[in-house]
């Protein structure tokens, strides 16, 4: 569906480079769909030439030749960068923010026309295609702007769609998620290393192990208590491990890093 799509991308920052890349290196876009700008002339150069795609610093004239609109700038930049396109926006573009915090309401406000708006929100894994992007849609949205978002992320992994009552979770969940399991990773390895493993060698352990299990836990669908069940031997050694995970609270602090990151969502953004 995307084939005969040109996409602009306001504001290619970090998120907006992963994206350049995992689209053109997927084959979902050609280096002809894509446009970019952002704030300094430097940062545009970057990217057309390392990509060979179009762009320039000028979000206007980013606007008028696209079909899809995907604003990757901060969430303070959004009133005024909204503002400035908002005279050339055309109800037959859709128009999808990742900027995290920013709501639909506030979104189509912004606009200040009846157009298609998404929200979705990637998170850094992207960067590998291993990335999961929750979408939520306004109602001026049809299915195919849906499968059209849903064909553009599923360029950094996965997609799922979901009501944008969850964004706050989603955002302490998948989005923020990742670095809470870097510091578990960090800190297992920093379990091998007191035990006498060399750090690298520790590390690569525990990478390979949260990959093993997140996957079984992906692609099996069991139950994560079902699978911990099946490594832990009555009276063997993990038991034990498990005993001291709970004595030290890693289940409630878990829970609680979740719910806190979830309220912080919610006041990100602009009023
Ligand atoms: N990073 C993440 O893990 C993540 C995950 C999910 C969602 N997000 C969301 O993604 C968005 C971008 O994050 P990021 O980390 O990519 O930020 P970033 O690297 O700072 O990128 C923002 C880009 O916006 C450009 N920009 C600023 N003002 C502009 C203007 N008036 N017109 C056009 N472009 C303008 C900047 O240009 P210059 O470079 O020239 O200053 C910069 O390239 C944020 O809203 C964030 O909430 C990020």
């Amino acid at each position: 569906m995307l084939k005969k799509k040109k996409i602009t991308i306001i504001g290619a920052g970090k998120m907006g480079e992963t994206l350049v890349t995992r689209l053109l290196g997927t084959g979902t876009l050609t280096k002809k769909q894509i446009y970019v700008t952002a704030r300094r002339s430097v940062r545009v150069r970057h990217m057309t030439e390392r990509f060979g795609v179009s762009g320039s610093t000028d979000n206007q004239e980013g606007v008028r030749d696209a079909d899809i609109i995907l604003l990757c700038i901060k969430p303070q930049m959004a009133q005024a960068v909204i503002a400035g396109i908002r005279e050339v926006l055309r109800p037959d573009q859709l128009v999808i923010s990742i900027m995290a915090g920013v709501t639909l309401a506030q979104l189509q406000k912004a606009v200040g026309q009846p157009l298609p708006v998404i929200r979705a929100m990637p998170n850094t894994p992207s960067e590998i295609g291993a990335g999961m992007t929750v979408l939520a849609s306004s109602s001026e949205t049809n299915g195919e702007h849906i499968r059209l978002a849903t064909e553009l992320f599923d360029a950094v992994g996965k997609t799922m769609v979901l009501d944008e009552k969850y964004f706050d979770t989603v955002t302490g969940l998948s989005a923020s998620g990742p670095a809470f399991i870097y510091v578990v990773i960090e800190a297992l390895a920093e379990g091998g290393v007191k035990c006498g493993l060399p750090r690298d060698v520790s590390t690569a352990l525990v990478a390979q192990a949260c990959l093993g299990a997140a996957r079984m836990v992906a692609e099996t669908g069991q139950h994560p208590a079902i699978l911990k069940d099946h490594v832990t031997t009555p009276a063997g050694c993990t038991i034990d491990g498990l005993l001291k995970l709970e004595e030290g609270g890693l289940r409630v602090t878990m829970i609680k890093a979740v719910d806190e990151t979830a309220r912080r969502a919610k006041v990100l953004g602009y009023e």
